[in-house]
This record gives structure tokens, C-alpha cells and sequence, in this order.
């Protein structure tokens, strides 16, 4: 199951500058506009089939749009406009972060860290002292903001990502891992 507090627009991350960001769980209907980003955002995007097997599996994903109150039609404060998502399964004890992305126009402007602090909320609600991630030794924006928040290096898959299927390029990734602090 979903964890409550984000389910739907209930978690509200308080923003500087932008808006407050609403959380809503993904749907197949959200797949084409998730589909836009993914595939202008990573070297090796996930398909339409990789998100398909993923919501299947019942793996936590979420649409981050700006908050309904605050619409404003055609405009990036339209709910319509998807800004980012994200998704997150859930181990026994650890909470994995598969998925992090933000539209490539909405960049810099702290909606990552805002998603990272609630993604650390759904840790906290559910238990789960860990939250681990992998990411590309390349990928030096997204290292930076795992580290400033307080994530650190535990390791090294070796040859993990698939850089050019041509020539069968690989690229390792590194594992990240951030402790959480639960209520005693
Ligand atoms: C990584 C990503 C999620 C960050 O989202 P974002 O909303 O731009 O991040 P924020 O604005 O909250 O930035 C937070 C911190 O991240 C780091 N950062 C973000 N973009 C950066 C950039 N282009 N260059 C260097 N550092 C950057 C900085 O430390 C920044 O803190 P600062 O603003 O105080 O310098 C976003 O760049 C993205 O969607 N990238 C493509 C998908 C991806 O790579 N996902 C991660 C896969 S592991």
C-alpha cells in the first residue's frame, strides 16, 4: 500500500519561490507526460514498459504538480503541467529511490531537494531507517544534491548502466545511502 501521507495531495513540501508541490500517486494515464521528461532527462530512459511494470509491481510513484489553489491555466502553475515524479520501493527495512526526476525547464530551482526532504518524510512514516539510491558517477548534478543532503558513498556497481547499447558501453554506479532518524 501507499503510504497515506502522500496519497493524494496531502503532502505538502512548504516551497521558496515556486509553490507548495502536491504529490500525487502515478497513474497509466500520467505515462505519456512522464514518458516526455524521462526520455529529455536521462542517458538511458526508462520505457513506457519499465513505469508500466513498476506502477504493476505496486512500487510507490508519485506525479509532483503545483498545488491546485494556485492554478493558473497554461501556465506553469497549471496542475496539467506535470513537474517532476518520482518513485520509491519499498524494501523490508529500506526505502529505495528508483526513480527522481524533474522537468528540464523547472531545474535549480530546489523542487529535487524539496521531493528529497518528502521522499525522507515517507521513510519516517514508514519506518524505514534507510534510504538508498544508485546514480552515476557522471551525473554531477544529482550527486551533488544527494551529498549535500547528507547522503554518502557505500559502494560501487560495477558496469551497472548501459551508456551506448551500440558499442555496449557501460558505466558503474554509485550506491548512496542516507541513515534516517525514526521516533524511539
Ligand atoms: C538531479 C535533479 C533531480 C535535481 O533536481 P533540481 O530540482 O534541479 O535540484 P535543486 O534545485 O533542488 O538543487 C539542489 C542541489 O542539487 C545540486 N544541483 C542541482 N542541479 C545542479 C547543477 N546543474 N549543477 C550542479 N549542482 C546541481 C546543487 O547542490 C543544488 O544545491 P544549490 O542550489 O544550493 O547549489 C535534476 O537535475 C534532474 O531531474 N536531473 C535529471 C534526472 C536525474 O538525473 N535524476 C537522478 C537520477 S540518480
Amino acid at each position: 500500500m501507499m503510504p497515506k501521507e502522500l496519497s493524494p495531495i496531502t503532502s505538502r513540501v512548504e516551497a521558496e519561490g515556486v509553490t507548495s508541490l502536491s504529490f500525487l500517486p502515478m497513474s497509466v494515464a500520467d505515462l505519456d507526460e512522464v514518458l516526455a521528461i524521462e526520455s529529455s532527462s536521462h542517458i538511458h530512459p526508462w520505457t513506457r514498459g519499465n513505469f508500466s511494470d513498476s506502477l504493476s509491481a505496486g512500487h510507490w510513484a508519485y506525479c509532483i504538480r503545483p498545488e491546485l489553489d494556485k492554478a493558473v491555466k497554461g501556465s506553469y502553475l497549471d496542475p496539467q503541467v506535470l513537474w517532476a515524479y518520482c518513485i520509491l520501493f519499498p524494501a523490508v527495512d529500506e526505502l529505495h529511490l528508483l526513480n527522481i526526476t524533474v522537468s528540464p525547464n523547472l531545474r535549480q530551482l530546489g523542487i529535487g531537494s524539496r521531493m528529497m526532504s518528502a521522499i525522507e518524510g515517507v521513510a519516517v512514516q514508514q519506518n524505514m531507517p534507510r534510504i538508498i539510491l544508485e546514480v552515476r558517477p557522471s551525473n554531477l548534478s544529482a550527486v551533488k544534491l544527494y551529498e549535500k543532503i547528507g547522503y554518502e558513498s557505500i559502494g560501487l556497481r560495477k558496469n551497472y548502466y548501459p551508456v551506448n547499447p551500440e558499442t555496449g558501453s557501460r558505466e558503474d554506479a554509485i550506491v548512496m545511502a542516507k541513515s534516517i532518524k525514526l521516533e524511539p
